[in-house]
């Protein structure tokens, strides 16, 4: 019997261009991840009982599945396949991070469940890993990386680039969530309408990492082709960016297909002082570094 426990951090995307559909179905994106401190808990535990059987708990979401169609579940699967392994493994899924709120906290779980399984196994190399990884969904391998990367492909071929900022984060999410898919085809139906800003965004996109690497200035507006084609969305955004705005955000910017919004702060205090505020409102804030 063995018994891992290990952290799945939610991701936050600090520019995301989305650059065309793919004959796969998917879309090419180049988008710069990052790691934040909003995590869920994942803990695996293995018994040398040669049934394979996965089990699956989960507390603080009632509405998350426990079967196959959890990407926890699926990982597992795909590892004990891929490793030969005949173990039964339990894990227990302690959910923070807000589903469907472009914060990648699924493919967070899958990550960390992976990185459990190879802490107990050691069966496989980092190849198959992010191989496991990608065919669980587009941002798992950079959940298995981990840190400030470029993702491009459809987010699976991961660059890491030099992150020295400590940054004052506040991670903010309404009721109302959106499905990727229909994101994306909101991006592709806006595109044909032309509005979507059709230039690539290369200034904002190296301005970025500069001030990543301590080397520039924060730029005033970031980027996300996301933002261009919001729907229903567009006022509980507006209203989350003012809202941090008000309290002295340099800037705020939808993570990934949305809904969540995150606040870039100078400081600490002025971060905390409006996820408080936010959260009296009862709306999801978070403040992470
Ligand atoms: O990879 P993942 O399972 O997270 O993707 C969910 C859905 O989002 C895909 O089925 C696809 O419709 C869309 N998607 C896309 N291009 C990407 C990533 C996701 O069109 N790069």
């Amino acid at each position: 019997m063995a018994l891992i426990k290990a952290s799945a951090y939610a991701k936050i995307n600090l520019f995301l261009e989305v650059l065309g559909k793919r004959p796969d179905g998917f879309h090419d994106i180049k988008t710069v991840m990052r790691r934040t401190t909003l995590c869920d808990e994942v803990t695996v535990e293995t018994v040398e009982d040669g049934r394979g059987e996965i089990t699956l708990t989960v507390q603080g979401n009632d509405n998350i599945p426990t079967d196959g169609e959890n990407l926890v579940y699926r990982a597992a699967e795909k590892y004990l396949s891929r490793a030969g392994v005949r173990d039964s493994v339990r894990i227990r899924l302690e959910k923070n991070i807000p589903v469907g709120a472009g914060l990648g906290g699924g493919s967070a779980d899958a990550a960390a469940t992976l990185r459990a399984l190879e802490r107990i196994y050691g069966a496989l190399d980092s190849t198959e890993i992010l191989d496991i990884a990608a065919s669980l969904g587009s941002d798992v391998p950079f959940c298995i990386f981990g840190w400030t990367a470029v993702c491009e492909g459809r987010g699976e071929i991961i660059t890491p680039i030099t992150d020295k900022r400590k940054m004052h984060l506040v991670i903010a999410k309404k009721e109302r969530s959106v499905s990727t898919p229909l994101a994306f085809s909101r991006i592709d139906e806006a595109k044909e309408l032309g509005k979507i800003p059709t230039a690539p965004q290369d200034e904002c996109y190296s301005a970025l990492l500069k001030y990543l690497a301590n080397e520039g200035e924060l730029p005033t507006t970031l980027y996300n082709s996301f933002e261009f084609s919001l729907g229903e969305l567009e006022e509980d955004i507006l209203d989350l960016k003012k809202k941090m705005q008000d309290f002295g955000a340099l800037t705020a910017l939808m993570s990934g297909s949305g809904p969540s919004v995150v606040g870039i702060f100078p400081d600490e205090k002025s971060a905390a002082l409006c996820a408080d505020a936010l959260l009296k409102s009862g709306v999801f804030a978070y403040y992470s570094n």
